[in-house]
């Protein structure tokens, strides 16, 4: 007999939201130098939950000068030293997640499950990892006293606003760099919460500032003659509009950007196992995941069986109100990304792939979009080459290891990929012949501050977390 549902609902009453929010500059907020606004919303009601500031060049640069000038101090420091601010921030982030992880669901719009059991425990995990460096940083491998850059401007994006902070100031402020960062225009709450624990944290003025504010906000960032470094994370259209911008000067760079994963599933696989791997790869994050398993590649003799399966499992996905723990796909972030998904699903329908999708029931107000599947799909359809970043799955068949390994090959992008088979050989085969920075074996979306993460091709370059994320800020 199964069970009844029942709505479990976490209290938002956890966490103040002010009414409005300035700029977190030199250790204080204040408003943007011309008064200039925008609205957060949470994207599962269309609610306003805050008005923020947006800053404008006058304010960029103010941030650059308040990075440069704490610069001189917090790169002086022993590194044991700034190793226990970084050990501080990280324990006020575990004493707070519940208020973090709530936040991060009302603004970014994700499962209170997913900002609870994962988001959150690797924000502090990074701040953890990256402190235990700091004292450390001449047996990383980069000579016996690397230098810090200076100063980074760090431009995040939307699907894991605060984890996506994590992985940029941590390793930055353990190396000795100071910082500017900018989220996105959609999810700026939670980098402005972190700014307070900045301060509860008695972090120097000036090492962290964080300016809100949308693309041209962030392009001035780049732009800025004194920063020493970029790190973004995003798209690949803005990628290489960075990319443009900084040729020429001397401004280190990492970029870290789409991805269109194959998660390639052989005959010998466990199915449930890998059903479960399948649904965790596409639909985690509502599918806003660079990582994402977005191309299932199904060995033929099994396919049949593996999508029965995967449908099954499918009908029992709940999506709805990110605050009840029971859900397992939340609000689509935005509805420019609403937008973005229904058009590209749209094309697949028109250029003759076959949509499926199991019945359910959708919130009348804020941005939805139902799990969704696609088979007779080539790998010449949009569906199959464009990154869609929603809970949209491209079904594509193979028949042999080596037809697998060049249709999951057969993209611009190279960030990650999944292998599920019982044979330990071919899935170190398969790694081995796969342009993928990540490759899963037997499990999907697997994290941890001390691997490290990064793309190859149009997905970008330099790697984020472990050892080799110290590089991109060191003078090496
Ligand atoms: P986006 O690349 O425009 O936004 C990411 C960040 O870059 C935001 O903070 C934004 O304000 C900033 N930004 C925008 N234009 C900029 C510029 N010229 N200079 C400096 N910073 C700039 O991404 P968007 O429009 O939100 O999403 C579009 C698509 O990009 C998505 O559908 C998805 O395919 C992909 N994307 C990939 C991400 C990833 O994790 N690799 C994250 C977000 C989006
Ligand atoms: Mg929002």
């Amino acid at each position: 007999m199964a069970f009844e549902y029942a709505p479990a609902p976490e209290s938002r009453a956890v966490v103040d939201i002010a009414p409005s929010y300035g700029l977190f500059i030199d250790g204080q907020f204040s408003e943007a130098a011309d008064g200039k606004v925008f609205k957060s919303v949470s994207p599962s009601s269309e609610e306003v939950l805050s008005e923020v500031a947006h800053a404008g060049a006058e304010d960029v640069d103010r941030a650059v000068k308040a990075a440069r000038k704490a610069f001189e101090k917090w790169s002086a420091l022993p590194g044991a030293e700034r190793a226990k601010y970084l050990f501080r921030i990280a324990r006020i982030v575990q004493e707070r997640s519940r208020e973090l992880a709530v936040l991060e669901s009302l603004d970014n719009g994700k499962p209170i499950r997913e900002t609870r059991d994962t988001d959150l425990p690797l924000v502090a995990a990074h701040f953890f990892y990256y402190a235990g460096w700091a004292d450390k940083l001449g047996h990383a491998g980069y000579g016996a006293d690397p230098r810090p850059l200076g100063v980074a401007g760090q431009i995040i994006p939307w699907n894991f606003p605060l984890l996506m902070l994590a992985w940029k100031i941590a390793p930055a402020l353990a190396a000795g760099n100071t910082v500017v960062l900018k989220p996105a225009e959609t999810t700026p709450l939670s980098a402005l919460f972190f700014a307070d624990i900045c301060r509860q944290a008695g972090l120097p003025k000036g090492v962290v500032n964080i300016i809100t504010g949308d693309g041209s906000t962030g392009a001035m960032l780049v732009e800025h003659p004194d920063i020493n470094k970029v790190a973004f994370t995003g798209s690949t259209e803005v990628g290489k509009a960075i990319a443009r911008s900084i040729a020429g000067t001397d401004k280190r760079m990492t970029l870290e950007l789409g991805g269109k994963a194959a998660n390639i599933v052989f005959d010998d696989a466990p199915v449930d196992q890998a059903v479960e791997g399948i649904v965790n790869g596409i639909f985690f994050n509502q599918g806003h995941v660079c990582c994402a398993g977005s191309r299932l590649l199904v060995q033929e003799s099994v396919a049949d069986e593996v999508l029965d399966a995967l449908k099954r499992r499918m009908r029992t996905l709940r999506v709805g109100d990110p605050l009840d723990k029971n859900t397992d796909i939340g609000a689509i972030n935005s509805a420019e990304q609403l937008a973005r998904i229904t058009e590209l699903t749209a094309a697949g329908e028109a250029e003759g792939a076959e949509r499926w999708a199991p019945d359910c029931e959708l919130p009348a107000a804020g941005f939805w979009f139902r799990p969704t599947l696609f088979t007779n799909v080539t790998q010449a359809h949009r569906i199959a080459r464009e990154e869609i970043f929603g809970p949209v799955l491209s079904v594509l068949t193979f028949r042999t290891p080596a037809e697998a390994v060049e249709k999951a090959n057969n993209t611009q992008y190279g960030l990650s990929a999944g292998i599920w088979t019982e044979k330990g050989s071919r899935i170190l085969w398969m790694a081995n012949q796969l342009r993928a920075g990540v490759v899963w074996a037997n499990t999907f979306n697997k994290f941890d501050p001390t691997s490290p993460f990064g793309g190859y091709k149009e997905s970008g370059f330099g790697r984020e977390g472990g050892r080799h994320g110290l590089e991109a800020y060191l003078d090496v």
